[in-house]
């Protein structure tokens, strides 16, 4: 038996969102989100249900974090809902909405666990969507002003703020293909998005910054390994592609101040972009998204495997299809792949010289749920989770300097486009009585926590 150590002061944590555990979606002057209109239009979500109760969090935040406590989680990343702070996104201020997380924060502390705080987590206010939302570049600062009044108030308590929640997601699920609220196809706005969001982190991280002394700052981006389905030219084309709209895209802005060339080519050919190319960026922006960080947040799911399937819908543009034919998969229908947890960070750390790196997330969809003793043997979840802290901790050997774990998720959730369908919880979430059952793989997870380490027979 040998245990693969952490680093002391290792973080671990567990994460969640507010639009996906909260519910109270009317209560104490909490404003219409672009998640509410979206999911309350029919043929949005999966199963037809929305995040109105949700995990019923917002009432039953306390014995959450007595759960946290029993699983001695050292963190716990959860998000702050714009529109409980600023019910139209700007304006005056809902005392009732910061309210609430200042005793979240205080509740936590009061348990030795530490609050990372998300501050986009997708929930945009829907009256900013009525003017234009992300597409609109008058949304930066509303966001900025928002951040300025949150960290105010919690900035000398929360030990990590993330500024964004994965951009690619808000703006080109969001956007561009649909999935995701507000659900728009649009790529000349998707992109106009993507810049916006990024220019809000680097004004947010200086607010941050004057607002909150020694403050620990970064955002979280989504990345995947990209790998080619053949040696065919074409497939190492879509592949090239693929890397650049979902990872480079965003790295390159942060790390290198500037939107990658190859991309920029693609999306003028496409006409997406007029030829002058990326004209929503105006002098100052690159060196404000380039403001240093103290570390970036990686959200760590799978690979994607692409073949160049070009379709003239597409305008040209390589398509990309995920295929990894003797793979596992989840019930996402993502495939594990727990090395390319160990490919990315070594990437980032390498090629970008990240200077300091938390797994947001990662975890797994499975649905098992409590057998006849009331039991949740997710047998599965708990071997994705080992496999990939292992892939983690190579990593770490490797010389990465990675600083942090969170789970995804503390509870089964709300899980966006797919509703309720998908339990990415370590913990068992009965919704009709809003019981909660740490799965065995929770249990796993605090002895990892208790060594420090994983322990492999
Ligand atoms: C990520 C999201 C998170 C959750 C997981 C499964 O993209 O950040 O809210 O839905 O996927």
């Amino acid at each position: 038996m040998k245990t693969l150590k952490f680093p002391e002061h290792f973080v671990w944590g567990a994460a969640t969102s507010a639009y996906q555990i909260e519910g109270a979606a009317k209560e104490d002057g909490r404003g219409e989100s672009i998640w509410d209109r979206f999911s309350g239009t029919p043929n949005h979500v999966e199963d037809g249900s929305n995040g109105d109760v949700a995990c019923d969090h917002y009432h039953r935040w306390r014995t959450d974090i007595e759960l946290m406590h029993r699983l001695e989680l050292s963190a716990y990343r959860f998000s702050i809902a714009w529109p409980r702070i600023f019910p139209r996104g700007r304006g005056s201020m809902n005392a009732a909405g910061i309210d609430f997380y200042d005793r979240l924060v205080d509740g936590l502390l009061a348990k030795g666990i530490g609050p990372y705080a998300t501050l986009y987590h997708w929930d945009l206010p829907q009256a900013l969507e009525d003017e234009g939302g992300w597409a609109n570049r008058e949304t930066v600062e509303a966001f900025v002003g928002y951040v300025d009044a949150v960290t105010r108030r919690l900035g000398d308590r929360v030990l990590g703020w993330i500024t964004h929640n994965e951009p690619w997601c808000a703006s080109m699920l969001g956007y561009c293909t649909g999935r995701h609220a507000p659900g728009l196809r649009d790529w000349p706005r998707a992109l106009a998005a993507s810049h916006h969001l990024l220019l809000s982190h680097g004004l947010a991280t200086h607010v941050i910054r004057s607002n909150v002394k020694r403050a620990s700052v970064g955002i979280t981006l989504n990345l995947t390994p990209t790998v080619p389905a053949s040696p065919s030219v074409e497939d190492y084309d879509a592949s090239r592609h693929m890397d650049g709209f979902q990872n480079r895209w965003f790295l390159d802005p942060l790390y290198r101040r500037q939107y990658p060339a190859d991309m920029i080519a693609d999306y003028v050919a496409a006409g997406y972009l007029p030829p002058a190319g990326a004209t929503f960026v105006r002098p100052g922006d690159m060196d404000t998204i380039a403001t240093q960080t103290d570390f970036l947040g990686v959200n760590y799911y799978n690979r994607t495997v692409c073949r160049s399937d070009r379709i003239p819908e597409e305008k040209n543009l390589p398509r990309t299809v995920e295929l990894a034919p003797k793979s596992e998969w989840t019930e996402m229908g993502w495939e594990v792949y727990p090395d390319g947890l160990f490919q990315i960070l070594t990437r980032v750390a390498l090629e970008y010289m990240v200077p300091k790196i938390y797994v947001t997330e990662n975890g797994a969809s499975y649905s098992e749920g409590p057998d006849a003793m009331g039991r949740v043997a997710d047998v599965r979840r708990r071997q994705f989770v080992h496999d990939h802290l292992a892939s983690a901790h190579r990593a770490l050997v490797a010389g990465v300097p990675l600083a942090g774990y969170f789970v995804w998720s503390l509870l089964d959730n709300f899980e966006w486009d797919r509703g309720y369908t998908q339990r990415f919880g370590i913990t068992w979430v009965d919704y009709a009585t809003q019981k909660r059952v740490p799965k065995d793989c929770a249990l796993w997870y605090r002895s990892v926590i208790a060594e420090n380490g994983i322990i492999e027979a």
